[in-house]
């Protein structure tokens, strides 16, 4: 059964998109099964997956409105070797179909019945702002990733989002956890850097990742050649990052996981 991981901050730029697609190909690397999922409009992840989104005949729209099923709209990679269920701008009409149906926060987890036996992680991308398409993330996932940015302001923003994940534990997914909060584009500044450290190891204690996510130009590169940091660049800090990331997050849900 897989594991569903909601990678999501309302805020944008913070490194959801780079961390879906570079964990996903690190997780890959170590012989997991993983899907990813791309709720964003914006089709980032699909882009940066190596996916041309106006080529798409069927995307992760179909899922929730129910015109397809799951299975004929997931895509299987080369080189980066994940599944990707990929978005494009359809996905903007998504959230006015959503609010008619009387399942609208739960049809992506209904959707991942069919599914989730044939991955070890599934990871979804999540857009930047708390509507219909992060609900139904959150919905369907049994953790939350959060990147955070180190800079000031970081934490600016999280408290609504750790209403919204009360609020949809509170309803439909009581088992939903924060599984953990990573720091991307480190700088290596110590003032500014240990300040967002400190503040987050004081609110979230022990979620927070060891591994950091250093700002490199290679991550950023990256996505212009439709492929994950790992096949365009395997020594750069960014991979060896990402690939650390991916250990830690493997352990971390061990860890974590109670046994029968
Ligand atoms: N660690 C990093 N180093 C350098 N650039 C990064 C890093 N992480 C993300 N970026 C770049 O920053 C921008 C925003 O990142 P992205 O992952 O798209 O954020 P989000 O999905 O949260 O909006 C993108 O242009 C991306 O390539
Ligand atoms: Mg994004």
């Amino acid at each position: 059964m897989a594991k569903i991981i909601a990678v999501t901050n309302q805020k944008g730029g913070v490194g959801k998109t780079t961390t879906c697609v570079n964990l996903a190909a690190s997780l890959t690397a170590m012989k997991r099964k993983v899907l990813l999922i791309d709720l964003d409009p914006q089709g980032n992840a699909t882009t940066g997956s190596g996916v041309i989104k106006s080529e798409l005949k069927t995307s992760v729209f179909d899922v929730l409105v129910g015109t397809h099923g799951i299975k004929q709209c997931i895509i299987d990679l080369d080189p980066a070797g994940y599944a990707i269920l990929p978005a494009n701008s359809d996905l903007t009409g998504a959230e006015v179909v959503l609010l008619d149906l009387p399942t609208k926060e739960t049809r992506l987890r209904s959707a991942l019945y069919e599914i989730e036996q044939e991955y070890d992680f599934i990871l979804l991308d999540c857009p930047p702002s708390l509507n219909m398409l992060t609900v139904n993330a959150l919905a369907a996932s049994n953790g939350i990733l959060i990147p955070v940015q180190c800079e000031y302001y970081a934490l600016e923003g999280l408290t609504a989002l750790l209403q919204t994940i009360e609020r949809i534990k509170e309803s439909i997914n009581p088992a939903l956890e924060i599984e953990g909060i990573l720091r991307t584009m480190y700088d290596p500044r110590p003032s500014l850097t240990h300040d967002v450290s400190e503040q987050l190891n004081k609110y979230f204690a022990n979620k927070v990742y060891d591994t950091v996510i250093p700002r490199n130009i290679r991550l950023a590169e990256a996505p212009s050649y439709g492929l994950p940091i790992l096949n365009y660049e395997k020594e750069s800090r960014g991979a060896i990052a990402y690939l650390a990331l991916a250990g830690e997050f493997i352990r971390k849900g061990r860890s974590t996981t109670v046994s029968a």
